[in-house]
């Protein structure tokens, strides 16, 4: 029997036996939260697009896509892991929720409206809970082409104003097995400018966002660590790689004491760019996650506040009247209304025998890196993903992280035991012990009958 047909804003689809997308999830398309008026992840997005004046920008491109589009136009091995169903939200087989803006690269150099894009959207991906992973978030994809001129590159270089602030660019651009030429399409020379160009403007990027952030630090109503700090800011380039880009690269910034990635970015393969009737075009792209650039922004502790319709949350935040550059922005600092108690509750059981959950991957791009490391096992039965979205569609908003706090193999029978640590805190009351128990409960339940576990 085949379920029924899905209707999502007006389009109809098939699901098939690859839909795993809960209607919590299909419910968060029509939030559009990049869109909304002052709320800090549209505020975020405004403060980048300010650095790309004469960028086209597409902020309203639907999320549902075809695996065509997210996966094969950009050169994803057919085993690629981002393609799995305990990755992916699908609708069918060739139908996904797009994990990445990227899945619009292709179409758009398709369109060719101008040289440079700015695509602003929600994307979906199953992954761990904790208060920087929420299954939807938003990207922020940039691409620049040109014709094959390498001097109207160079002239685009000199354009881009100079930031001071010092960056570790210790790798050649050209590393042959890690980063090689793409030596069909492109000079050395070719891609050094497009190199060049790329690097420039997304520095100016990370130093805008950044002394943004600082001076809000400095002048908010909360004191923060920031404050006092007076260090120069720290940028470094990292090779990095992706299926679409060659040479590939990754930004950190030093922030709070730690390399925090920023965004990813690359040379267009030319593939793409072929495949997408442009040939005679050539150019960069990146990618970045806006919910991880606005929690340092605003000091934004927990990835649920921007799902909030509080507006005790919302009320707190008001879009600058303009971006330019060097005027104080005045962004807020977001100012914790109120911490409600957290109620911890644990759940050990027996995994069905062969299955082991892996650990889930992280990208520069979404919210952060993801939190406990599990074992990683290539098996399938229960992925970790599967026990974070049964949790969540129990206890929606109200839990706070989820984390595993044991494992065990049985030495004999070689059966696994893993042992859960869930806590339930909602953002905007106290659950009482009783709630929580009810949650927890059916939390129970559901792994018994869903994936087949034996409760300990
Ligand atoms: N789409 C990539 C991600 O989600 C980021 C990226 C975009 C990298 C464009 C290179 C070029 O992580």
């Amino acid at each position: 029997m085949t379920p029924p047909a899905l209707s999502v804003e007006g389009r109809t689809y098939r699901p098939d036996e690859w839909m795993n997308t809960p209607p919590s999830i299909l419910s968060a398309i029509s939030r559009r939260l990049h869109l909304q008026p002052n709320h800090p992840i549209s505020i975020t997005r405004q403060l980048i697009e300010s650095r790309f004046p004469d960028y086209k920008y597409h902020n309203d491109l639907f999320p549902i896509v075809t695996t065509h589009q997210n996966f094969d136009s950009l050169d994803f091995p057919p085993d690629h892991p981002g393609r799995s169903r305990t990755d992916t939200y699908y609708i069918n087989k060739s139908t996904v929720l797009r994990t990445h803006t990227s899945a619009h690269q292709a179409d758009t150099f398709r369109a060719n409206q101008s040289s440079g894009y700015l695509i602003s959207a929600d994307v979906y991906r199953r992954d761990a809970i904790d208060r920087s992973h929420y299954p939807v978030f938003h990207q922020m994809e940039g691409a620049k082409t040109w014709d094959r001129l390498t001097e109207g590159i160079w002239a685009d270089v000199a354009a881009i104003p100079a930031h001071g602030v010092a960056v570790e660019d210790p790798n050649p651009t050209i590393h042959p097995e890690r980063n090689p030429l793409q030596t069909d399409f492109h000079s050395a020379e070719e891609v050094e400018a497009i190199a060049t160009h790329l690097k420039r403007s997304l520095e100016d990027v990370v130093v805008t966002i950044f002394s943004a952030a600082r001076a809000a630090a400095t002048f908010g109503a909360v004191a923060s660590p920031d404050a006092i700090t007076e260090e120069p800011l720290k940028v470094r380039w990292v090779e990095a790689y992706f299926p679409f880009t060659s040479p590939s690269w990754e930004l950190e910034v030093f922030w709070q004491g730690d390399w925090l990635e920023v965004l990813g970015c690359g040379v267009v393969k030319q593939s793409i760019l072929n495949n997408a009737g442009v040939p005679n075009r050539l150019g960069w792209a990146f990618g970045l996650g806006l919910e991880r650039i606005a929690m340092l922004l605003f000091n934004i502790p927990d990835i649920r506040l921007f799902w909030s319709r509080d507006e005790r949350f919302l009320g707190q935040f008001a879009a600058p009247a303009n971006f330019e550059k060097g005027r104080d922005l005045g962004l807020s600092r977001f100012v914790p209304y109120s911490k409600y108690p957290a109620c911890p509750k644990d759940v050990a059981f027996w995994l069905p025998a062969s299955s082991t959950p892996p650990a889930s991957a992280s990208s520069p791009t979404a919210p952060s890196p993801a939190g406990g490391l599990l074992p990683v096992s290539s098996s399938t039965a229960v992925h970790e993903n599967d026990i974070m979205e049964l949790v969540r569609e129990v206890a929606g908003d109200s839990v706070e992280d989820v984390r595993l706090i044991d494992s065990f193999t049985h030495p004999k029978t070689g059966r696994k035991s893993l042992c859960y640590r869930i806590n339930y805190r909602s953002l905007e009351r106290t659950l009482t012990n009783e709630e929580a128990n009810t949650l927890h409960e059916k939390v129970r339940e559901r792994l018994v009958g869903r994936l087949g576990v034996q409760l300990r």
